[in-house]
């Protein structure tokens, strides 16, 4: 349907004399099947549409953004800086996917970002690392250092003091009296006590703590306490990763709730912004998510598969074959003991079998030498190919070059060193997939989400299907557009205009 694709145009909304049929005419030009303008009564007029407006404004006006759309941080380096800057110059933003990288290798990616986009905005990742408490206070000092004005900070289940400390460092108050923030938080969270803490003013002990070491200066521990720790909060629903797979439907508007009554009882005077991820991966899913109320989407696992992501040619390929159901939850190598889990693609991949393997065994035996025979054989024959214990001298070698004290405790506890080697294999399969090993597809762990197959089954068939042609750009633009026709279609039918199913129907196209 026609009106509902000229987004960019006022639609009159009209009703025909005879007939009373309701439809929509443009400027000069009738509803169709209609005599002329003397046979229809003018209802009213939608004004034109725009992808830029679809999220809160106030999202754009503070990071310096054309669209409200974020790509969202891809451990590993997957999130690479060609999507960081591909997003920045085209009026999004894209956050550096440092998890999992040396402190030396985020440094390069942020140097290069900053001679590359100058004054352009884009953002890096702090993802909680329980276990190396250091590296995450690296990694703030780094940010810190280098002037890094907005970070995405992920997994946290409880507050950190680096966290809090690159959020409140630079508060100041401007002249009109207005608190100037220097440093953005976006917090991605998944569940309303973890969004509490962010949506919340930092707790007052940690504050002190940091004033106290010379971290933050008084005024800016006094200027924290009337501010959110995050005024940025990435509500995820079910996604490829780390995941609670929990609907947007039901998760967004109790997070959304949740903001409100923060805001309303610790008298913020300036929005907070709540965005949406998970899922997203067709027009009319990001055009839902806007309907929840998003200030802004982030996407991930369909950024993967695009021409600019930091991971193999051939992992590319598989990720665009997926369909829907293709994926699984798998037991994630940094937090294997908990039993936490990550979701993985499915198709072309034993990993998630073989990973659950492991985390079975894990459970079962306090150590290596207690696992029958036949399966430490299966094991190190089909999952090693190697002995246990050559993966332990690598691994060892790995842990005594990065942090000590876990060799020291393996060397104490088998338990302890079971899960290293076995964290050994969970982390070579992402590496596997990123360099492209031809000897280890079976074992490729490649993070991805329901959205992925939703994006493959919308792109089938137009320009945006071959893996070689998807620009990361090109894919949030087509989903930005289609989420704006997805909105207009149903905008004309809450005026009660008879809009056909296809006018919900948008095909990807290139757009400039
Ligand atoms: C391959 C991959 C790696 C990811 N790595 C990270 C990460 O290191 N840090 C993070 O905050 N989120 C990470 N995510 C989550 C994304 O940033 C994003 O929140 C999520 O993918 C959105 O859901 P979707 O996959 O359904 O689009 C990753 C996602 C994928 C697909």
């Amino acid at each position: 349907m026609q009106a509902v694709a000229r987004i960019r145009e006022p639609a009159h909304i009209v009703r025909e004399a005879r007939g009373g049929r309701v439809g929509v005419a443009f400027d000069g030009a009738p509803i169709p099947g209609t005599a002329s303008d003397a046979d229809v009564a003018w209802l009213g007029s939608l004004p034109s549409l725009w992808p830029e407006w679809l999220g809160d404004r106030s999202f754009a006006e503070a990071h310096g953004t054309r669209f409200p759309y974020i790509a969202g941080a891809m451990a590993n380096g997957i999130g690479s800086t060609d999507i960081v800057m591909a997003m920045a110059r085209a009026g999004m933003i894209g956050f550096f996917g440092s998890a999992g990288l040396s402190l030396g290798r985020v440094t390069a990616a942020i140097d290069l970002l900053q001679a590359e986009l100058g004054a352009l905005p884009f953002g890096a990742n702090l993802i909680h690392s329980p276990a190396e408490p250091l590296l995450e206070a690296g990694i703030v000092d780094l940010y810190l250092a280098r002037g890094v004005r907005r970070v995405s900070a992920a997994a946290y289940m409880g507050l950190t003091p680096h966290v809090v400390r690159y959020a409140c460092t630079g508060l100041s108050l401007t002249p009109d009296g207005r608190i100037h923030r220097k440093n953005h938080l976006f917090a991605k969270i998944s569940r309303p006590e973890t969004a509490a803490r962010f949506l919340a003013p930092p707790p007052a002990e940690l504050l002190d703590g940091l004033v106290r070491d010379g971290k933050l200066t008084a005024e800016e521990a006094r200027l924290a306490r009337l501010l959110p720790l995050a005024e940025d909060i990435t509500v995820e629903s079910d996604s490829g990763g780390h995941t609670d797979n929990r609907p947007l439907g039901s998760l967004f508007p109790t997070i959304a709730a949740l903001r409100d009554r923060l805001a309303a009882q610790h008298g913020y005077t300036r929005p907070v912004r709540v965005g949406a991820a998970g899922g997203l991966g067709t027009p009319a899913s990001v055009a839902s998510a806007f309907g929840l109320g998003a200030a802004y989407v982030l996407t991930g696992s369909v950024n993967q598969s695009s021409l600019e992501a930091g991971i193999s040619p051939l992992a590319k390929e598989m990720l665009c074959k997926a369909d829907l159901a293709d994926v699984a939850m798998a037991p994630a190598a940094d937090m294997f003991e908990m039993g936490v889990e990550v979701q993985v693609l499915k198709r072309g991949t034993l990993f998630a079998s073989r990973a659950h393997k492991l985390r079975d065994l894990y459970k079962t035996y306090d150590r290596w030498t207690d696992v029958p025979a036949a399966e430490r054989a299966k094991v190190e024959k089909d999952l090693f190919k190697a002995d246990f214990d050559a993966v332990w001298d690598g691994t060892r070698s790995f842990w005594n070059g990065r942090d000590g004290r876990q060799v020291e405790k393996a060397d104490r506890d088998e338990k302890h060193k079971m899960a290293l080697v076995f964290r050994w294999y969970l982390g070579k399969s992402s590496r596997w997939a990123i360099e492209g090993d031809p000897t280890r597809v079976a074992d490729y762990q490649i993070w991805a989400g329901p959205a992925q197959g939703a994006f493959n089954a919308w792109v089938k068939g137009s320009f945006l299907e071959p893996a070689g042609a998807r620009s990361v750009v090109q894919i949030a633009r087509n989903l930005l557009e289609g989420a704006a026709v997805v909105t207009r279609a149903q905008q004309l039918r809450t005026y009660g205009v008879p809009v056909p199913e296809e006018a919900f129907a948008f095909s990807p196209r290139p757009l400039s």
